[in-house]
């Protein structure tokens, strides 16, 4: 709930409250992101409407009580189904009708291009949409071309950094891009950080852990996959045809870990620092600090894993989650363009998928 104040104290009025009536919306996954959502939407009252939201197993279509919602969720008696919900957001009358996708889920995801098609809107942190594989993402790709709605997905990387702005606005205006990387994770970032202050691995992935920074299950951070398909979003938003068979993804999940159960991994993680320090080679010398690095240019590289980088290069000041992303285009290439702030979090991610509803409510047609 403090996440809620703060989350609530800390916004901007949305410059199109005014007229913001019109905005029908339901929430498919209100976990630790979308609750914050969903409890902004209910103290919005008479502005934008909740229409319902909806987990794997349960929904709710009446969804008028912030204070009771969870409990409501909890008790319904509405099975989790994606086309009920679809059609009860079609049912409702509205200027424009809004999923928002705070899941991480594949099937909620293939929903995308659905929506978009019935009309609605889309505003997203989940990135196996943009990161699918061909032709599911093409499908989308002219989904988001020829049904003229709004698809918002700026917190699918960076947790909001306005790095996909930037990039569009730079292809919009024909510069190709000529690379794009940096520090995606910043769960990785925390973990690097405290293994160059001289923690070793495991102990710096209890940490973690411990303070909520990682996925339920450690190795769906630490795969790699999830930085490789932000990069493969960074690429594909500047019209390059990048997949995630492209790139070579180094895991930092030693193989012996990689089938056990999550709490069994959780118990076996010592096996992470011999072979960590083999994928570093070698413990960073004087100078050099570890850094989680993905990267993609122009000329062939696509490739995630640890790096080895000078204590002055900008990646070595990172804080504790932040992510740093760097695009370089023709005009920003000696000097590349370079996003820095928090590559994580509940609530800037939160706040990445209201900044989406603002512009939803300003741009596109509205309902049909
Ligand atoms: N947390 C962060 O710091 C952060 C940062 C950047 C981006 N993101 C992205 O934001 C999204 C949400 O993250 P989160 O941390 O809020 O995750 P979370 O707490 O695990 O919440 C995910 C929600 O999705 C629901 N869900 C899962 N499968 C579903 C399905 N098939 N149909 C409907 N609902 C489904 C879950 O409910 P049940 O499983 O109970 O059904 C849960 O309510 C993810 O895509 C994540 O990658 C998160």
């Amino acid at each position: 709930m403090a996440f809620a104040r703060q989350f609530k104290a800390s916004l901007p009025a949305c410059p199109s409250q005014a007229d913001a009536n019109g905005l029908a919306i339901v929430v498919v996954g209100p976990g630790r992101v979308g609750s914050v959502v969903v409890d902004r939407l209910l103290s919005q009252t008479s502005r934008w409407r909740l229409a319902g939201l909806g987990n794997s197993t349960r929904m709710l279509t009446d969804t008028a009580d912030r204070r009771k919602w969870r409990k409501q969720l909890a008790s319904s008696e509405q099975p989790g189904n994606l086309e009920s919900l679809t059609e009860h957001l079609l049912s409702q009358q509205a200027r424009k009708r809004v999923v928002v996708d705070a899941t991480a889920s594949q099937a909620v995801a293939a929903r995308h291009a659905d929506w978009l098609e019935a009309g609605c809107d889309v505003v997203t942190a989940n990135k196996w949409a943009m990161a699918a594989a061909q032709p599911r993402y093409r499908h989308l790709a002219a989904a988001r071309r020829d049904s003229g709605q709004c698809y918002e997905h700026a917190a699918t990387v960076g947790a909001g950094l306005p790095a996909l702005a930037a990039i569009a606005a730079l292809h919009a205006a024909g510069e190709p891009l000529l690379a794009v990387g940096g520090a995606l994770s910043g769960t990785m970032t925390f973990l690097t950080g405290r293994i160059n202050a001289g923690q070793a691995p495991s102990q710096a992935l209890a940490e973690a852990v411990t303070a909520g920074l990682t996925e339920p299950d450690p190795r769906a951070d630490l795969d790699g996959l999830d930085v490789a398909r932000k990069l493969v979003i960074l690429a594909r938003e500047a019209g390059q045809a990048l997949d995630l068979s492209d790139i070579a993804v180094e895991s930092l999940v030693p193989p012996e870990l990689a089938s056990l159960s999550p709490q069994a991994f959780l118990e076996a993680t010592d096996c992470l620092d011999a072979y960590w320090h083999k994928l570093a080679r070698s413990a960073p010398g004087q100078g050099e600090v570890l850094r989680h690095v993905g990267r993609f240019d122009v000329n062939g590289t696509a490739r995630v894993g640890l790096e080895r980088v000078g204590r002055h290069h900008p990646l070595a000041a990172l804080g504790d989650a932040d992510n740093l992303i760097e695009i370089r285009t023709a005009s920003y290439d000696q000097s590349p363009l370079v996003l820095r702030g928090p590559g994580a979090g509940i609530e800037v991610t939160a706040l990445a998928l209201w900044s989406g509803l603002c512009r939803v409510s300003e741009c596109g047609r509205p309902c049909r």
